[in-house]
């Protein structure tokens, strides 16, 4: 299936988040900062932290903070990862316009992640929807592995259809397909978004690349002409996944940004700005940023 690409695509920036759970430790003070930078770019949606357990994942102990001190845009929604009921009432102090929960399509990554089965973790997601929608707060899902999984090999894109139609009847807004370790091709990319189609409308699915095998922008290209809106990524590449080993970052916003613009797609996103905030955190973490444009713009 080819469609005509959107005239415009809303951008999920997960750098605070996802890109920050696995680099060094960053001061609280920097986090905001990057998020302060992120919320003038024009960006509407940013994932600003994580409350889940500071045992398994240290870098995102100080979530609670960062989310009471960011400067707030009222246009901006600000979300959180939510593994369990915990989760839900630490995200509710802090103000997360929206949360998220995430299982994943494999049974081995989803014991890794979040020491359950993929049933346990529906199971374990059913109160936490219910409370967050007493409490008006919209969730999303995040699904990994949709194409690999570092313990279980190559996954079916049946199961990934089915447990994206397991979050959707729970009661997420949408569902973000993760390719956890980045190695998926595009081909690969059209069978899990056809089979996930048949079960889910492409207006709830997002993607989410990491960029392990610098195949992402492809992916991107290939979701972009079958329908999806809704892209996930992160400022100057950060990141990668504590539970999967060697997973790089996700595919810099700057790269997707670069590319929508190109290929006249609007996101409301100042790139200038966006590149000069991704470089002051990547000066925090003594590093340059691993976006190609990001690199090329930058005087
Ligand atoms: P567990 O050990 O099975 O849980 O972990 P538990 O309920 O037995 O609790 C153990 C301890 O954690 C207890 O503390 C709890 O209070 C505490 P203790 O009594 O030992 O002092 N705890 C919490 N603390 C703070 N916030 C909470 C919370 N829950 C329990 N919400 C659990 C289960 C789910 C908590 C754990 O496995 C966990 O936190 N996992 C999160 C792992 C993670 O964050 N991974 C990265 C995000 S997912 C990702 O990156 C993929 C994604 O980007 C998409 C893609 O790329 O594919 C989304
Ligand atoms: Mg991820």
């Amino acid at each position: 299936m080819t469609l005509k690409l959107p005239k415009s695509v809303k951008i999920v920036e997960v750098g605070p988040r996802d890109g920050l759970q696995n680099e060094k430790t960053v001061s609280t003070e920097a986090k905001i900062d990057l998020i302060n930078r992120l919320s003038s770019c024009g960006l509407t949606y940013i994932e600003a932290g994580a409350f889940v357990s500071p045992k398994w994942v240290p870098q995102m102990a100080d979530s609670l903070d960062v989310m009471q001190k960011i400067q707030r845009e009222s246009n901006i929604c600000y979300a959180a990862l939510t593994p369990n009921l915990k989760g839900l009432e630490q995200a509710t102090e802090a103000n997360a316009n929206e949360v998220a929960v995430f299982t994943s399509a494999s049974e081995g990554f989803c014991h890794k992640n979040i020491n359950c089965s993929i049933e346990e973790s529906l199971a374990r997601f059913k109160p936490l929807i219910e409370q967050a929608q007493l409490k008006d707060i919209p969730v999303r899902g995040y699904l990994s592995c949709i194409v690999d999984c570092p313990y279980d090999g190559p996954t079916d894109p049946e199961q990934v259809a089915k447990v994206a139609k397991d979050l959707i009847d729970l009661g997420c807004r949408e569902v973000s397909l993760g390719d956890t370790i980045g190695t998926a091709t595009p081909l690969q990319v059209a069978k899990v978004i056809n089979a996930v189609t048949t079960q889910v409308p492409i207006e709830r699915i997002a993607v989410h690349f990491h960029d392990t095998y610098g195949q992402a922008l492809a992916n991107i290209y290939q979701s972009l002409h079958m329908g999806v809106r809704v892209i996930d990524s992160s400022v100057a590449g950060l990141g990668g996944c504590p539970y999967a080993a060697g997973a790089s970052g996700n595919v810099a916003t700057e790269d997707v940004v670069y590319l929508c613009h190109g290929l006249g797609i609007e996101t409301g996103i100042n790139l200038p700005q966006l590149v000069e905030a991704g470089w002051e955190i990547s000066q925090v973490l003594g590093r340059k940023p691993t976006s190609k444009v990001s690199l090329a713009l930058h005087r």
